[in-house]
Formats: C-alpha cells, sequence, structure tokens
C-alpha cells in the first residue's frame, strides 16, 4: 500500500515538473523571434567579414586584436544559437554547427596569444564550415 502511494507521489511530480517544463519553456520559445537568415545577416555576415579582414591585413595593435576576440566570440554564439529552438533540422546542419563552433573558439584562442598565422589557420575553418552547411541547406 505504502510502496503504491509512493509510486503515486513520484509519478504525480514528474508530471508536475514535465508541466512546469512545458509552461516555463513556451513563452520562451513565443518570444524568441529570430529566424535563420536574421542570425545570417546580423551576426554571420558582419561578424564574419570583419573577422576576415582584420586578419588579411594582419591585426597589428591591441585594438586590433581585442576586435579579432570579438568577432569570433560572437561567431562562437551564433553556433550555440544555430541548434537551438528546433533550429537544426539534420546532421549536416549540427555538422556544420559543431564545426563553427571549433574553428572560431581556435581563432580566439589565437588571438590571446596574438597569434596570426594560427588564428588565419583557424578562419579558413569558419569559413568551412559556412561551407558545409550552405551545400546543403541555402536556397
Ligand atoms: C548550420 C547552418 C549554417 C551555417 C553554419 C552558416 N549558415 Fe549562413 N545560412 C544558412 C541558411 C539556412 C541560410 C538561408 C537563410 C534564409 O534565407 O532563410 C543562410 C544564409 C546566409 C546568408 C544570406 C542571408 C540572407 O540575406 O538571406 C549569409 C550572408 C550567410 N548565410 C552567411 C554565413 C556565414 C558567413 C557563415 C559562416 C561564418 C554562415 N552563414 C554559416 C545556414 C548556415
Amino acid at each position: 500500500m505504502r510502496r503504491v502511494v509512493l509510486a503515486g507521489v513520484g509519478m504525480l511530480s514528474v508530471a508536475a515538473l514535465v508541466g512546469l517544463g512545458a509552461t516555463l519553456a513556451k513563452p520562451v520559445a513565443d518570444e524568441r523571434v529570430a529566424s535563420v537568415e536574421h542570425l545570417m545577416e546580423g551576426i554571420s555576415k558582419p561578424h564574419c567579414s570583419a573577422l576576415g579582414k582584420l586578419l588579411k591585413a594582419g591585426p597589428s595593435s591591441e585594438r586590433d586584436w581585442k576586435h579579432v576576440k570579438l568577432h569570433a566570440a560572437l561567431l562562437n554564439e551564433l553556433s550555440y544559437m544555430l541548434l537551438q529552438d528546433g533550429r537544426c533540422p539534420d546532421a549536416t546542419w549540427a555538422k556544420a554547427a559543431q564545426q563553427l563552433r571549433s574553428a572560431s573558439a581556435e581563432v580566439f584562442k589565437a588571438a590571446s596569444s596574438q597569434d596570426t598565422s594560427t588564428a588565419r589557420a583557424a578562419f579558413k575553418k569558419v569559413t568551412a564550415s559556412c561551407a558545409t552547411c550552405h551545400k546543403v541547406h541555402r536556397k
């Protein structure tokens, strides 16, 4: 009898947690309005092209390196956003987002030691990640 009651309580709290999860998650999803196009126009494009320009010229001041880090960090955040809220449709997308994440983190780390050649090599992997996803998902 006691067991049955305990199991019942257990099931009720699981139901309560699931219910709570649903009510907490729903408004957040409703208020998260960015489309993939917004993320691409607003984050991918400006940060990738600014980073490319800086690395091509060769960062030559603390300010330049600070900006290399800034652009790499934003591209890194983007890699998380691309996998959230049901944005990820398949394994190619997931793989590209993961490539973007590790490559942008490599650029960031290279900027910490002001290592231009490593940053440039890692940036090539960043643009490769764009291509991996676009080949399949950009119409
Ligand atoms: C995981 C997938 C994915 C990755 C990674 C990705 N993109 Fe995209 N990108 C897309 C999709 C999907 C579209 C088409 C969006 C649409 O128009 O609805 C797109 C469109 C774009 C566009 C056109 C936006 C417009 O006006 O429609 C640009 C610019 C762009 N991406 C830049 C980049 C750059 C630069 C990178 C790498 C730093 C990148 N993307 C990485 C999926 C990705």
